[in-house]
């Protein structure tokens, strides 16, 4: 089991430990806030609820979270170190000193830094190969970027390592090249920031009519193209240059005070706290998290049906998650073919829910649905075999619900044969959560030639598997709830 140190566990330090711990990792925190166990596991409940529903397959187990009264401690064993303690150069320098002295040389140590350069970071340690930038977005946890910023002090494959852990724990870890203060997207956010002040001071707009112009537009796009793939598409057939072309010219008109900063006086202080107040001061801190965790959650899967930006990276994260699992793909890594083969577990998440707090019902037919894929994949009814001619349609299903799922619950689908014959195969699905029965469902599939849409002979390979299957589970006594109809007494 690998470990990470989290050294500060604020805000960032918190999502951190949420986003180790949750991706399996043992997580052991040094934090001289008495307040800080508490704090951290705030941000971990959070995480709990919202981060698996990112997946469509369960994450690992969780590792073990310790909290530790010295950085000597905490750093013990650890391959990778987060320092996320306040943004003072001098305290993060003097922090690296002490878990120089205490942690191993070939430990990554990195640093949350919204602003400092590596170079500085480096600057006096003993060590300053083992240091690099790693800033993240909050929540930590949900938000898949990370700048890494090294310098020439750190070796490639130091740099390689770094990437890789990220990518282990569904991050984005993007190379910044050249060091710079605040890196590449804080520089953004300044600049925005810098503006929306200034409209704000200059009586044009409050913070909430900000926020719609954010919201409903702009920010909408950003999360899926970004800002030059927008403006390329904006540009219309001609593209880029065409836009640069339009627009270019309004850089020189005075659309922007970006060179200049309001003097933040009690008086601009008071105003802008008071519009934000007015505008959500009727919602805690932790409620308005969990409204941002869901709304995050579910942006990020609606990408993921369409494999672009975040929702690609999630895509990934998940296949990697399911071969670790050991989940089975192929009718070779069947264990045990005389027990129902599990072709589906994963966690509720928060788009599966209705206005009755629980998983919909539309959402059981999902899985399942997701689960006869599987199955269909593990007999050789594969995307290659689909592309050749061959698949199979549903014919008809009847699920049965026999007990209520929530939020962030982990779901198992577990699968069985129990007819294959010529064009037709019959499955018997049973989904739980641990070992509670929470529903069953009948499936009749047919095979069938894609080219006329008409039933048609399964092939040799997958009609051998689902043999294979078939009699092997054959012993296993008929399914309770077998062949029933809409209504039948008990
Ligand atoms: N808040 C953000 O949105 C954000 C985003 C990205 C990066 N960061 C960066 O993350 C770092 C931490 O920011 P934060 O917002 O979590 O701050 P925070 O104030 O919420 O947390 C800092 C934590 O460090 C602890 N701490 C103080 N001295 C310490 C020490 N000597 N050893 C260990 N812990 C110590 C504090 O008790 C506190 O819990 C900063 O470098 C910041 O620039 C912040």
């Amino acid at each position: 089991m690998a470990t990470a140190a989290i050294i500060g566990g604020g805000v960032i330090g918190g999502g951190w430990a949420a986003r180790f711990l949750l991706n399996g990792w043992d997580v052991q925190v040094f934090d001289p806030d008495p307040e800080a166990e508490r704090k951290i596991g705030e941000v971990i409940d959070n995480a709990r609820v919202s981060l698996p529903g990112l997946s469509d397959t369960a994450l690992p187990p969780e590792g073990r979270l310790s909290f530790h009264d010295s950085m000597s401690e905490a750093v013990a064993g650890a391959s990778w170190i987060q320092e996320s303690v306040p943004e003072r150069l001098e305290l993060k320098r003097k922090v690296y000193q002490t878990l120089q002295e205490h942690c191993e040389a070939d430990a990554i140590l990195g640093s949350s830094t919204s602003g400092f350069k590596p170079s500085e970071l480096q600057g006096c340690a003993s060590r300053p190969e083992q240091i690099v930038v790693t800033h993240p977005f909050n929540p930590v946890y949900l938000m898949p970027l990370v700048e890494l910023v090294p310098t020439e002090k750190n070796a490639p494959a130091l740099i390689e390592r770094a990437k890789e852990t990220l990518k282990g724990v569904g991050m984005f870890p993007l190379h910044v090249r050249k060091e710079i203060d605040a890196h590449i997207a804080d520089r953004f956010l300044e600049a925005v920031w810098r503006e929306a002040l200034w409209l704000v001071k200059d009586g044009i707009a409050t913070t909430e009519e900000i926020d719609e112009a954010i919201r409903m537009g702009f920010g909408i796009r950003w999360a899926q193209m970004g800002l030059f793939d927008t403006y390329r598409v904006a540009g219309g057939e001609a593209g880029m240059k065409h836009f640069m072309a339009q627009f270019g010219p309004c850089l020189e008109w005075p659309w922007t005070k970006l060179m200049d900063v309001p003097e933040f006086t009690d008086e601009l202080v008071d105003l802008i706290a008071g519009q934000s107040d007015a505008q959500s001061g009727h919602m805690s801190i932790r409620e308005m998290e969990r409204v941002r965790d869901n709304n995050l959650v579910s942006m990020m899967r609606a990408l993921k049906a369409q494999n672009f930006a975040s929702g690609a990276v999630l895509n990934q994260h998940d296949k990697k998650l399911s071969a670790e699992a050991g989940m089975v793909r192929k009718s070779a890594d069947i264990a045990d073919p005389s027990l129902p083969i599990v072709t589906q577990r994963r966690a509720v998440p928060v788009d599966w829910l209705d206005y009755n707090g629980h998983m919909t019902e539309s959402r059981y037919l999902q899985a399942f649905a997701d689960a006869s894929d599987r199955l269909m994949e593990i007999i050789g009814c594969d995307q290659e075999y689909i592309a050749t001619g061959g698949s199979f349609f549903t014919a008809e299903t009847h699920i049965r619900h026999i007990d209520e799922t929530h939020l962030g619950s982990v779901i198992e689908v577990r699968t069985r044969v129990l007819m294959a014959e010529g064009k037709k195969m019959h499955l018997w699905h049973e989904m739980y959560a641990g070992e509670k029965l929470l529903a069953t469902a009948e499936h009749i599939l047919i095979h069938v030639s894609l080219e006329t849409r008409r039933p048609a002979p399964f092939s040799p390979e997958i009609a051998a598997n689902l043999k294979m299957i078939y009699e092997a589970q054959a012993d296993l006594p008929a399914p309770d709830g077998l062949g029933r109809y809409v209504g039948q007494p008990r």
